[in-house]
């Protein structure tokens, strides 16, 4: 039997679900795609990265014949580009093992590289249409709401009691239909601050609404605070060219290319050289500052400085490689290095 819970929200999502690309899209790479690229990102953000993915690379096999490069590019300017690289890996180990088609089996799923479990549960429920519930940091709300849980929603307890909440509402046969109704509804109504309640279709039933503790719910674990770096960036050029780095493969925007920097503790103009001598074998002369460039990653923030450098030695180093300045954009960056790649460019 449906819910009480689960058929409400279904009429509310067949009147105000929203219209999206991946919606009813035929092809279940185009919803694992979207999955993927919808993680700790908003769907007005990703809406145009979708569709240019689509284009470029419509079907898996095409993405598993891709350069980690052009994936890389395509990727830009989403962050966490490890999804974009596990994706990448994933499209190869489909094509090899299960014939270029997204398998129908959650154990196999689950084995693909950057599919965890929230993900397999809404890859199996919208694209196969399987009984599957999920939970995201949505539904976690939504949940954490609808029945005034005080257990911490991040800690292993407060996830347990959340997965079983959502499992045992999930309507049979329209597990997609409730899981998307329960993300749309944690985006549009059941927001983080300031819920719209009055507009909510689950309203009356919502037992934080009634005890008045919506504002409270989700309880979370305390956060440490972010620690802050200072680095600073060096900017050669030559003959219409520009020295960039390849950052190691692994970590924090793997593969991505950069301007050679380092993290300095005092002032950056002093500290550059030795930085870039320490890190690159590079000996440089530091020149005028260009700017200034702030970013915010999840774990921690950034300020770094760059300053046009002359190059008083070259470095051997096999990661350093000078780039036609035209040609900048054909190398995949993260926003602070692409922020001042434009200021080259005027
Ligand atoms: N967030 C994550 N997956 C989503 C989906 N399929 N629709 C809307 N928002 C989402």
């Amino acid at each position: 039997m449906t819910s009480r819970l689960a058929s409400r929200l279904l009429n509310w999502y067949r009147l105000q679900g929203r219209t999206l690309p991946w919606r009813g899209h035929p092809d279940p790479y185009a919803v694992w795609v979207s999955e993927i690229m919808l993680q700790q990102t908003r769907v007005e953000a990703v809406i145009p990265y979708f569709e240019k993915w689509m284009r470029l690379f419509p079907t898996v096999k095409e993405l598993a014949g891709a350069s980690e490069q052009d994936v890389l590019n395509a990727w830009e300017g989403l962050g966490y580009y490890s999804r974009a690289r596990n994706l990448h890996k994933a499209s190869k180990i489909v094509v090899e093992k299960h014939g270029g088609e997204l398998p129908r089996d959650l154990k196999a799923l689950r084995e693909l590289p950057g599919i965890g479990r929230y993900t397999v549960g809404a890859i199996a429920s919208i694209a196969f249409n399987m009984d599957e519930p999920t939970l995201d940091g949505n539904l976690r709300r939504v949940f954490a709401r609808l029945f005034d849980v005080s257990e911490a929603a991040d800690s292993p307890a407060g996830e347990k009691i959340l997965w079983n909440l959502t499992a045992g509402h999930l309507p049979r046969g329209q597990a997609g239909d409730y899981n998307q109704a329960l993300m749309d509804l944690g985006a549009t109504i059941c927001l983080p601050r300031n819920p719209r309640c009055l507009l909510c279709p689950l309203m009356e039933i919502c037992e934080a609404r009634a005890n008045g503790t919506q504002e409270q719910r989700p309880v979370l674990k305390p956060r440490k605070e972010t620690p802050f770096f200072t680095h600073a960036a060096g900017v050669m050029t030559m003959n219409g060219k520009v020295l960039l780095a390849k950052r190691p493969s692994k970590g924090l925007l793997g593969g991505m290319w950069e301007f050679p920097n380092g993290r300095v503790d005092g002032e950056p103009a002093e500290e550059l050289e030795s930085a870039l001598e320490a890190g690159y074998q590079l000996k440089v002369r530091t020149g005028e500052a260009l700017v200034t460039v702030q970013h915010a990653y999840t774990h921690f923030r950034v300020m770094v400085h760059a300053f046009r450098c002359e190059l008083v030695n070259t470095s051997a180093n096999e990661n350093l490689k000078w780039v036609k300045l035209e040609e900048m954009a054909d190398y995949p960056m993260g926003k602070v290095d692409r922020q001042i790649a434009r200021v080259l460019h005027g």
